[in-house]
């Protein structure tokens, strides 16, 4: 996920560009850079950091030029870094692109343009395919659109790109597959970007771009292509919403629109890992199965939420493998003088991967010889540096403090290398295997069906809001996923939430139990359903007010309880990743009704850089 910015008119690009970055930071904030026309010179700064960096790069030179295109990197293909950085240029320096997406063949192309053009490439990018290809067409073809024609009938994948071309300073060229791409229509100036925010200050006319189209874009004329290159016409779109509700695509809240992303993102974590077979690809992780074997312990160390979906890796991974996990909290690991050996697996789990904690006591396995393995989502973060082997989940920025599809997606990781290992290991086998990857499969299009009931969470959420204090129990995985609906529940909300083991309850914490005290009662494990109904039973004896969490079909729950929600059917391992979405939604809708700031709580930072 990158934030793009193209413009050409009569102002200066180059105030234009940065101007529309800065909006866009939120898709992206690891690199930045901008190439723009001068005086017949195609020119290319940039710089790893946010957009800041660039600025300070750039400096006191106003970079005259009435055509530019910029970027904002998200890394997906490359660590941050100013050669990863974007816009990328062809070899002869004619062409210059800017890239959101991926291209699934850029390994076979970039193979092809080192053999047959003696091309040099510069970065690690997939993106910089692109430019090169291009380029090497344009030699030939000497016309910027039929050349990304050319280009683009060679490249798979999801891709947004904007070229410019030294020679043709008169035109930007922009395509669209699977990555959003508008246009924005000006008066003597016409601009292009990624997303809508970017361009508001500027136009209030878009043109939506849809997959598979080119557009052609002067200062006076934008013209649009389909994929048979014939010309269309496209109706303006007016843009009615304020700069605030377009950078979170029309959702009030960060938070909201990331608990909405979870299909996506979800979809995304193991779509991109996965072979035309089901079978789960670990590139770029050099485990082999003869390590796999040789682990003796795995340790997962994480922080808040990250621990948490730690809990739920560590049922999955002693169930499927069958080797022991302990998981810890990471500012207890370091000085514990934990039992790490060369036979130690140790898997970090961290959402920035700058958490201070997550590192040092990474860095504590890592002296003692453990194989070290992170589960990260920001690209050449600290973490993902410091580490033998990194699995990206592939939640895209996370811009809210309480994370939420950072943890379904960590749980997705979590799924996926326990499925690996246990298949490398015998411990599972591949009719197991296989119907747990078709299962989880599924799992986007049930969530997405589930996040049509947000709105009776939210009623829920009005009549419960005043609450002092809330309990969460579960069994389990359930268990497991009470404590991140706890977590959410406090931080965004500030009510004391608590949660524990159902079965634990009644040694002590149900002497809290009085007349109304909300409990919220999970029961999405089918084994330990009946043991469960029994512990709301006892709480409910108590005067307990107990909203019930259960899957499709459990209905004789609701007897023993005053609101039911349901989640859709799916089999007992793999439940966290829905049954956390009411418990985000409900923290939601609590906060909401409470006037909290949702998305900055108070005292709380997105990164935990300190100890
Ligand atoms: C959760 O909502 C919090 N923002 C917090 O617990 C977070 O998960 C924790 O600080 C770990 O952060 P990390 O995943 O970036 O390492």
């Amino acid at each position: 996920m990158c934030g793009i910015v193209g413009y050409i008119g009569k102002d200066n690009a180059k105030d234009i560009i940065i101007d529309g970055l800065k909006k866009l930071e939120y898709r992206g904030y690891d690199s930045a850079g901008i190439a723009i026309v001068r005086d017949g010179k195609l020119e290319i700064k940039k710089h790893v950091g946010g957009i800041a960096n660039l600025e300070n790069l750039i400096g006191d030179d106003p970079m005259t030029s009435h055509i530019g295109i910029g970027h904002t990197r998200w890394a997906t293909h490359g660590a941050p870094s100013d050669l990863n950085a974007h816009p990328h240029g062809s070899q002869d320096g004619k062409i210059a692109i800017i890239h959101n997406g991926i291209i699934e063949n850029y390994h076979e192309l970039k193979e092809e343009l080192i053999r047959e053009h003696n091309i040099k490439f510069k970065s690690e990018t997939d993106s910089e395919v692109i430019a090169q290809l291009i380029g090497v067409i344009y030699q030939e073809k000497k016309d910027l659109l039929e050349s990304v024609f050319a280009a683009v009938d060679r490249m798979r994948g999801a891709y947004a790109i904007v070229a410019i071309a030294e020679d043709e300073p008169d035109k930007i060229v922009a395509v669209r597959k699977d990555a959003p791409l508008i246009v924005g229509l000006g008066k003597g100036s016409n601009f292009v970007a990624s997303d809508i925010p970017a361009l508001l200050k500027y136009v209030k006319e878009i043109y939506l771009i849809e997959n598979n189209e080119t557009v052609l874009l002067t200062s006076e004329k934008v013209t649009i292509f389909d994929e048979n290159r014939e010309e269309i016409n496209r109706e303006v779109f007016h843009v009615t919403w304020d700069a605030d509700a377009a950078e979170k695509e029309g959702y009030e809240h960060f938070m909201l629109k990331e608990i909405y992303e979870q299909p996506k993102g979800l979809s995304e974590t193991l779509n991109r890992r996965l072979d035309e077979n089901g079978k789960i690809n670990l590139e770029g992780i050099t485990l082999t199965k003869a390590e796999i074997e040789k682990f003796s312990k795995i340790y997962i160390v994480a922080c808040g939420t990250a621990y948490h979906a730690g809990l739920v890796g560590k049922y999955i991974i002693e169930k499927l493998v069958r080797v022991p996990v302990e998981v810890d909290v990471a500012s207890e690991f370091r000085y514990r003088d934990p039992l790490v050996d060369e036979n130690t697996l140790f898997i970090a789990i961290s959402q920035s991967g700058e958490t201070l904690d997550t590192l040092a006591a990474l860095r504590e396995a890592k002296s003692k010889g453990a194989r070290v393995l992170s589960v990260v989502n920001v690209v050449g973060s600290s973490v993902a540096r410091e580490s033998d082997d990194v699995f990206y989940t592939w939640a895209g920025p996370e811009i809210a403090v309480a994370s939420t599809k950072a943890y379904t997606t960590q749980l997705m990781c979590m799924y996926m290398l326990a499925l690996y290992m246990g298949l490398e290991k015998g411990t599972i086998d591949r009719d197991y295997y296989d119907q747990f990857i078709r299962d989880l499969q599924k799992m986007p299009e049930k969530l997405e069906e589930f996040l049509k009931k947000a709105s009776q969470i939210e009623d829920e959420a009005k009549q419960l809001y005043n609450r002092e204090q809330v309990f969460f129990i579960g069994r389990g995985l359930d268990s497991a996923v009470s404590y991140e609906g706890s977590l959410k529940l406090k931080e965004i909300s500030y009510i004391n939430s608590f949660a524990i083991a159902a079965g634990e309850l009644k040694h002590g914490t149900i002497a809290l139990m009085e007349p109304g005290t909300l409990v919220i009662a999970l029961a999405c494990q089918d084994f330990l359903y009946e043991k469960m109904v029994s512990n709301i039973q006892e709480i409910k004896a108590r005067g307990a007010y107990v909203m019930a969490i259960a899957k499709d079909g459990n209905e004789s729950i609701a007897k023993h309880s005053d609101k039911m929600i349901y989640i859709p059917e799916c089999r007992d391992e793999i439940t966290p990743l829905i049954s956390v979405v009411p418990l985000q939604l409900f923290a939601y809708y609590v906060a909401k009704e409470r006037g909290c700031n949702i998305d900055k709580p108070k005292n709380l930072a997105k990164s935990v850089t300190v100890e």
